[in-house]
């Protein structure tokens, strides 16, 4: 028999992929994704990629009923990948309430369904804004987290607070929150990739779409930083190697090898790269010009926000493998297949 992995939030960007990825390493997948964020046709590009159709649950993770009814169903899963959450960071300044609410009543209930059906391994996907401004770079796990600026960002540190408090009463449970820097990129097959809503807040994904036609130009949020260029530097993470580190961090907890309860693990390339570092790579691989125009900084963005890779190369056997102009191509061929 196959081991049971719930993946929430599946239907989702990172989600998806990390399917595929256990999918393809001989895991049974359930999604479980109430897909206000995502399309139902991406079950069928997870089959179209894999030749394997995982079970797809919609459902609503903050209403306790239905998310007590499908982990009920699916009590015999050992492990949950919990990636279900609103994510737009400046819609979360205008409209607090709706975050909180939904990421953190969604985790709730999903870490008490987890608890009541015994599914003790789980894997967080926390975000490197719980480190606000950091004191320096690149940054360690060891750096202490500070309330991020925006409610989003807040919403993941209030998370992994309440995720120390239960494994302290829950001795059965483990649990490691990934702290993702800058996910970019998409599978390479071209049927999985970032599918923002409206116009987007990342990029990535405002790169590839002015540079298909669908807006005039790129806005550059300040050259005035204190960097090599003066634009801000990110690290960047395929999200193919960030589905890989999925898959090492579950195997990790499934096989006893964690060191505390609850284990937190910075997901980077340990690089970093400017923004005009990025429009340069895409117009390396894409053959034309991107148009853009420098304009004013962005609130709450920080000059440099940089990753040591190290605790995951050393705990997890995990390291980015795939480089900016890869990370960058993917993204390119993906929305080029969308339109
Ligand atoms: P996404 O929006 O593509 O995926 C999230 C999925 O969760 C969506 O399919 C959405 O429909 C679902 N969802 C939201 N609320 C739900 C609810 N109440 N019940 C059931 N399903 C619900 O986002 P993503 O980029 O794949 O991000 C996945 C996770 O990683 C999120 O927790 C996000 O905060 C975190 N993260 C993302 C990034 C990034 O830049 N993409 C960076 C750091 C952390
Ligand atoms: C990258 C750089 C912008 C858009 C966000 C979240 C973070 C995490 C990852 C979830 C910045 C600049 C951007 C544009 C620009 N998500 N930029 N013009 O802000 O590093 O991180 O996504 O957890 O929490 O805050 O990513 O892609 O928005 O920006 O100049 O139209 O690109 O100023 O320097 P960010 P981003």
């Amino acid at each position: 028999m196959k081991t049971k992995i719930i993946i929430t939030g599946g239907t989702g960007y990172i989600g998806s992929h990390t399917a595929v990825a256990l999918l393809e390493s001989g895991y049974e997948v359930v999604l479980i994704d109430n897909l206000c964020n995502s399309s139902i046709n991406t079950v069928g590009n997870i089959y179209s990629i894999t030749g394997l159709r995982p079970k797809m649950e919609i459902v609503d993770l903050c209403s306790k009923k239905e998310c007590d009814e499908v982990f009920n169903k699916h009590g015999d899963a050992i492990g949950i990948i919990h990636f279900a959450a609103l994510k737009a960071v400046g819609e979360s300044v205008q409209k607090p309430l709706r975050y909180y609410q939904n990421n953190l009543t969604a985790l709730m209930n999903t870490l008490d369904s987890a608890v009541k059906n015994k599914i003790n391994n789980f894997i967080f996907s926390s975000s490197a804004t719980v480190y606000g401004q950091p004191e320096k770079v690149p940054i360690s796990e060891q750096e202490k987290t500070k309330r991020p600026f925006s409610p989003y960002g807040n919403s993941k540190k209030i998370g992994e607070e309440i995720m120390e408090d239960l494994t302290l009463v829950n001795k059965e449970l483990s649990i490691i929150s990934l702290r993702y820097f800058n996910p970019i990129g998409a599978h390479k097959s071209g049927f999985l990739g970032e599918l923002p809503t409206g116009t987007p807040n990342n990029l990535m994904p405002y790169i590839t779409q002015t540079a298909i036609g669908l807006r005039d130009k790129l806005f550059v949020f300040g050259n005035d930083y204190p960097t090599k260029d003066g634009t801000p530097i990110r690290d960047y993470v395929h999200v193919l190697d960030l589905a890989d580190a999925h898959l090492k961090a579950l195997e990790r907890i499934l096989n006893g090898q964690n060191e505390s309860p609850m284990e937190v693990f910075n997901i980077g390339s340990g690089k970093g790269y400017s923004v005009l570092d990025v429009i340069y790579a895409f117009e390396r691989v894409s053959g034309q010009k991107l148009p853009y125009e420098i304009t004013t900084r962005r609130e709450g963005d920080v000059p440099e926000l940089i990753s040591s890779a190290d605790l995951a190369n050393e705990k997890l056997g995990w390291r980015a493998t795939r480089g900016l102009e890869e990370m960058v191509a993917s993204a390119w061929e993906w929305e080029k297949k969308l339109r």
